[in-house]
């Protein structure tokens, strides 16, 4: 003869991070009128990057000292911009509970602080002699930090789009096949 099994209460499994009091406490404090500054920034270091690579490719086609002069000023500007942005950005992350606690807040920090420092550079090799600069190094930084300007960038974006950080929305960042 064989006995029913005894049913077990299923156990799910409990993230801690997600049930901490301060997992949805997201909403921006360096803003605007609820306008994080952050976002508003981000778009001189973006833009001023794409324009330095532009600038290196348009000297090494023309032969025009006018580029490299574009290029020094673009990768300076958007270099020291880059870093206010960061220091708004660094300052959300450290002040948002909802933002501090999530691990891909942590990571878009690392990302941004390689992209500073490749920013940084790309403007300093220049100093000398911006012209002599451009070909070769020149123009393979402004590739390389287009490239990961685009990384960071994206994922900026996904902490906004994705776990709503930053926003007052009542979002919902459960793995995608679970959301409702
Ligand atoms: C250095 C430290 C940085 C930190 C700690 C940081 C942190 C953050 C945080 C917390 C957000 C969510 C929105 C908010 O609360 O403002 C965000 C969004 C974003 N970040 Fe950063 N960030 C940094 C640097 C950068 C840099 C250098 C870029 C340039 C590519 C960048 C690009 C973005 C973008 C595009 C968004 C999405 C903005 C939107 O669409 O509203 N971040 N970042």
């Amino acid at each position: 003869m064989q006995f029913p099994k005894a049913r077990r209460p299923r156990r799910r499994l409990r993230d801690p991070i997600h049930e901490h009091r301060s997992f949805h406490r997201t909403e921006s404090r360096i803003a605007v009128a609820g306008h994080p500054i952050h976002a508003m920034l981000v778009a001189f270091p973006i833009a001023l990057c794409v324009s330095t690579l532009g600038a290196d490719a348009f000297y090494w086609w023309t032969g025009d000292p006018f580029w490299p002069r574009v290029a020094l000023w673009a990768a300076g500007v958007g270099f020291l911009m880059g870093i206010l942005a960061g220091l708004a950005g660094t300052a959300e992350l450290l002040l948002v509970p909802g933002i501090r606690i999530r691990a891909a807040s942590w990571t878009h920090f690392i990302l941004a602080v390689m992209l500073l420092a490749l920013l940084g550079a790309n403007w300093g090799i220049r100093w000398g002699d911006p012209a002599a600069a451009v070909l070769p190094w020149g123009f393979l930084t402004s590739l390389l930090a287009t490239g990961m300007t685009g990384m960071t960038g994206w994922h900026g974006g996904k902490l906004v789009f994705d776990y709503g950080l930053g926003t007052q929305a009542d979002h919902d960042d459960s793995p995608r096949g679970e959301r409702n």
